[in-house]
């Protein structure tokens, strides 16, 4: 019951709200409640541009232009918002006395809710151990691994979902090594992955918002288990470094470590299999790119920053106004929240020529903000780019024939945004392994 009440705080009226908004054309009730919109979000994002960069809606702004959007994620005058803190009074009231104590990956202490001193704490931390060359040091590790899984696939002429038996398995595989987390423990925490998903969303149903709650929990119950575990017997492990590192300096208590750690790893692979998804299906849609690719694999860098661009994975962020300010000549009052529609940005015109076009040769593909900007810019990006580009290469070099076999499906989220399975016709594989 009390769990009832609590998705009815956080959730049901927004949903329902939503819906009543969206059928009168609100934007924001749209966003949340219409399907075509999550269908085909790019027809959206072009309506909101010729409405200005910056949308009034019920209660919130949004914007797709690009300017505003760095803008704002840059600005010490914006923060982060934790789910809820935006609701009313009395159904903030209701969220606070159904609070579950369930970690949650946009309620504090996670990194993505906070702002400094307590965001630069955690930050700092994770920073200590995810250093650029401990981050380097792991491109052979990615490549071994989808060599390893592809190996597991073989040289077979049946049809694949590779959402299934790549994309998702490569990004758990790497994280988890890095982590420290038992093979024994991955297929779990795929499936909690699975039924958290969701989790960045708003206005989630009932039967939607049970299943995320139950992958939570799950998440964190295991989690808790395997940190209390590792603190007991460190590993050579990022995770376990972590532990260390925050008992000797940052002093994290066990709910900061466990969210943080915990980010880290459900960040490490709920949006790295999209990217790898979205990577595969529009280099099946476009030939010619896989075949310049094949002959000058130099632009495989450039050409996964397109796919960030064009398919941004992380679709959407927001921030509240701290204080009043005026933003591209609107005024933004305090505790007023914009949305920060990344994918929206990504196609400005005013910054990518022909913005639609899948240009794997663009100059200005990595001006995209797929993972963010300002300080609380993606701590993973180094790493997803480097599984980006070898995952995909190391994919289309031992398939070069490979093909749709299928229209596939998409995940049942708005915020992020990839396939949920992809049936190719793998062709023979190339042998590349010497
Ligand atoms: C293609 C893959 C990825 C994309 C598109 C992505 C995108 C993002 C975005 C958009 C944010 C910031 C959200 C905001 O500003 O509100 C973020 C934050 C974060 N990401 Fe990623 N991410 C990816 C992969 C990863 C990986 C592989 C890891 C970890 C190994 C990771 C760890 C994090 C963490 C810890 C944060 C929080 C940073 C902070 O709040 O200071 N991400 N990511």
């Amino acid at each position: 019951m009390k769990e009832r009440i609590r998705w009815l705080a956080m959730h049901g009226v927004v949903r329902a709200l939503s819906s009543l908004l969206a059928r009168r054309g609100d934007p924001r009730g749209r966003l949340i409640a219409d399907p075509n919109v999550r269908a085909n979000p790019i027809a959206f994002t072009d309506e909101l541009r010729e409405r200005g960069p910056i949308v009034r809606c019920r209660a919130v702004y949004i914007t797709v232009d690009h300017e505003v959007a760095n803008d704002l994620l840059r600005s010490d005058d914006f923060r982060v918002i934790a789910m809820g803190s935006n609701l009313p009074r009395p159904l903030k009231w209701v969220a606070r006395h159904t609070n579950t104590g369930l970690l949650h990956p946009l309620e504090p202490p996670s990194m993505l809710s906070v702002e400094p001193p307590e965001h630069t704490r955690y930050r700092k931390l994770v920073s200590s151990v995810f250093t650029t060359r401990a981050v380097g040091a792991l491109r052979d590790r990615v490549e071994d691994t989808a060599n390893t899984l592809l190996d597991d696939i073989g040289d077979n002429a049946a049809v694949v979902d590779v959402v299934q038996r790549y994309c998702s398995q490569l990004p758990v595989t790497v994280i988890g090594d890095i982590l420290g987390v038992p093979d024994s423990a991955r297929l779990r925490i795929l499936e909690f992955g699975e039924l958290a998903g969701p989790s960045l969303d708003i206005g989630l149903s009932w039967p939607q918002y049970r299943r995320v709650y139950r992958g939570i929990e799950g998440f964190n119950s295991w989690l808790g288990d395997h940190l209390r575990q590792l603190r007991r017997n460190p590993g050579d492990d990022l995770m376990s470094q972590l532990i260390q590192a925050s008992d000797a300096g940052a002093h994290l208590n066990d709910a900061e470590l466990q969210a943080t750690a915990g980010l880290m790893l459900a960040a490490g692979f709920e949006t790295t299999v999209n990217l790898l998804g979205n990577g595969i299906r529009m280099l099946l849609d476009a030939p010619e790119h896989l075949a310049t690719l094949a002959a000058r694999p130099e632009l495989w860098p450039n050409a996964v920053e397109e796919i960030l661009r064009l398919e941004s994975p992380v679709q959407l962020s927001a921030r509240m106004a701290g204080k009043d300010t005026d933003i591209a000549g609107t005024l933004i009052r305090r505790g007023e929240v914009v949305i920060i529609y990344l994918a929206g940005a990504n196609r400005d015109p005013a910054v990518f020529d022909d913005p639609h076009r899948f240009d794997i040769e663009r100059g200005n593909a990595n001006k995209h903000l797929s993972f963010s900007g300002g300080r609380h810019f993606c701590l993973g990006a180094a790493l997803a780019r480097a599984e980006g580009e070898v995952g995909l290469r190391t994919f289309f070099d031992r398939y070069p024939d490979a093909r749709l076999a299928g229209t596939g499906s998409r995940r049942d989220t708005r915020v992020l945004r990839g396939w949920q399975s992809l049936p190719v016709q793998l062709g023979s594989a190339h042998p590349v392994r010497l």
